[in-house]
């Protein structure tokens, strides 16, 4: 499908870094088209460009295999901008020096600016707020390059060689936090690499709709949808680009879905005239399947299972195998990208599994995936072309095995044990640590403060998680943990804070300020009220990292006053814990 992308005037360089497609985001926001590709690329596939951007990541430049750049991308005459790791590598390539710094920098430092810095600060006012992230130092530069600007704890924080065209910085210009980050950006774009403006995704739908039919020929297209954005704008473009008569849709319901989500999708639907889509009701089938199950991995294994069995009933029921019928994807760009940092893998989890019939239609090239092009937010510009309703193309994003995985279980009753700093409760929830993952109980404490919760956490390697207490029905030391699966009760109460928490958050505008907020059932309770609320807001970019953020006291006592009142609900805690090292679901 990428054939009727425009070609890129940047390509951004990957060198594993996680803020790699925000640099391109960043660059298309400014109405560049700009692709990203893995560091290594060969110069001259890049030989068409407008300018480059490589990327920061991880490793240290001078160490043996750590990602490169073909260097005759800097022997030539195209501009680069280098970022964090970028500047360290075009350095390092071109014999400046570069080495581990006495000091780490992390976090937000003043940039000043060297006088004349030149055109990639051309109206860049001088002490500017940066956000720096980096160990490794450049310590002189190459020949031919000048200094630019500085921190107090780097005196190398960019470089740039006018007559050459490249540019580095050690901070990161395409973070929030690097207040003047656009301005750099908008610079190097537009007076050093000369681009025009070739960008806007909502010009693209004719386009897009053009591809499908060229995909499509005479043959129709099947789509499963799971009532997200992507999968909801995909479908949409295709009922555009062929008529409602040759789209066709499942919406598998679990039963593990929140509450009046089924009605809610079969709305949206209906308002975008899809005549041919269908929910398909599998609650019973999931419920009995995960009767009993209490540990994470086998949950998530049942839901796979059953996901591609019902899709695989789905697919046998109508003609959808014979030759006349391709498969609709909903893929974005990142999707397609595997490089570095910016690979999925710990994203998608195990419930991808994939069905033999999906199979065969990749197999046989029999997909339809419109949305490759685009970001997420490009494709909810989309979507907003295509006149979907904003309250629905803003909605966070949410697990595919749903809330199965925020409905904790336990195999057996099991007191809680004090500690010096509170309670352990022994609920296993999944964590990140290093890098692999954990299964460790949670520290309860009675406080609020996440600097504090960060402290007890590395201070006591037996948990993985804290979470502070908001309010209760049975105190605490009257709870323990209490043997539960997943059952219709358990989801119907789930449902129902989730329900409450969404509608308050939504009410107060606290929706916006977060990325993602799971509202998580523990079988903590005591006292006949079987199970306790976690309230998990999160602030992240793009779920591989997340920071717990904390909620104006109103709208938290708002929430505990309306939770607590829920039949079964013992207490409410609020989780303290950044990814690392508590992942964002609880599983
Ligand atoms: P964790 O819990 O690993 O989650 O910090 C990171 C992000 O991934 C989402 N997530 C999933 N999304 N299928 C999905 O489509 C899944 O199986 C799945 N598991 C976690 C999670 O909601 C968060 O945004």
């Amino acid at each position: 499908m990428n054939d009727y992308a425009p070609e890129p005037q940047i390509y951004i360089l990957d060198t594993g870094g996680q803020y790699t497609h925000l640099i391109s985001r960043k660059v298309r926001e400014r109405g560049v088209y700009a692709e990203v590709r893995p560091s290594e690329t060969p110069f001259a596939e890049l030989k068409n460009a407008k300018g480059v951007i490589i990327s920061g990541g991880p490793r240290s430049v001078y160490e043996l295999g750590s990602p490169t750049v073909d260097p005759a991308l800097l022997a030539s005459d195209i501009p680069v901008l280098g970022i964090c790791y970028g500047q360290q590598l075009i350095a390092y390539l071109l014999n400046g020096d570069v080495r581990k710094g006495d000091k780490g920098e992390y976090g937000l430092a003043n940039l000043n600016l060297e006088p004349n810095a030149g055109p990639l600060f051309s109206g860049v006012k001088d002490h500017e707020q940066v956000w720096m992230s980096h160990r490794d130092t450049v310590f002189a530069p190459p020949n031919g390059f000048r200094i630019l600007a500085s921190t107090d704890t780097c005196s190398i924080a960019a470089i740039g060689n006018d007559a050459t065209k490249k540019y580095a910085v050690q901070f990161h210009p395409e973070v929030v936090h690097t207040h003047e980050g656009r301005k750099v950006i908008h610079n190097f774009l537009f007076d050093i690499c000369g681009c025009g403006k070739d960008w806007e995704p909502a010009s693209r739908i004719p386009v897009v709709e053009q591809s499908i039919r060229d995909v499509a020929g005479d043959r129709n297209i099947f789509f499963f949808v799971s009532g997200g954005v992507d999968s909801t704008v995909a479908y949409s473009l295709c009922l555009k680009a062929l008529g409602e008569q040759r789209v066709h849709g499942a919406y598998v319901d679990t039963g593990l879905m929140r509450e009046d989500e089924t009605d809610f999708v079969r709305k949206i639907f209906t308002s975008l005239g899809a005549e041919h889509f269908r929910v398909v009701d599998a609650q019973m089938d999931f419920l009995s399947a995960l009767d009993g199950v209490t540990e994470p991995e086998r949950k998530r294994a049942i839901i796979g299972e059953k996901f591609v069995q019902i899709q695989e009933e789905i697919l046998e029921s109508g003609p959808y195998l014979d030759g006349q019928w391709i498969l609709g994807q909903g893929t974005i760009y990142p999707d397609t990208i595997e490089s570095g940092g910016t690979a999925k893998a710990d994203l998608i989890k195990t419930h991808h599994n994939r069905v033999a019939g999906i199979q065969k239609l990749i197999d046989e090239n029999r997909i339809v995936e419109p949305l490759t092009q685009f970001y997420k937010d490009e494709v909810r510009e989309l979507g907003g072309e295509l006149g979907l309703p904003a309250e629905f193309l803003e909605r966070h994003p949410f697990p595919g095995p749903g809330l199965a995985i925020r409905c904790l279980c336990a195999d057996k009753d099991e007191p809680c044990v004090p500690t010096a700093d509170g309670v352990i409760a022994p609920i296993h929830s999944v964590g990140v640590q290093g890098d692999s993952r954990s299964y460790r109980p949670v520290l309860i404490v009675k406080h609020l403060d996440h600097a504090r919760a960060t402290e007890a956490i590395n201070a006591d390697q037996r948990v993985n998680r804290v979470i502070g207490e908001v309010g209760y029905n049975i105190p605490l030391d009257r709870q323990s943990v209490i043997q539960s699966s997943i059952t219709p009760g358990r989801m119907d109460r789930l449902r129902r804070v989730d329900a409450i928490v969404r509608e308050l958050s939504h009410a107060s505008g606290f929706d916006k300020e977060v990325w993602q907020f799971p509202v998580v059932l523990i079988p903590l309770g005591g006292d006949g009220l079987p199970d306790s609320v976690v309230l998990r807001p999160i602030d992240s970019v793009d779920g591989m990292t997340a920071q717990s953020v904390s909620m104006p006291e109103k709208l938290l006592h708002r929430m505990r006053d309306a939770l607590l009142a829920v039949p079964g609900i013992a207490a409410v805690y609020y989780d303290l814990t950044h990814k690392p090292p508590g992942t964002i679901e609880w599983e």
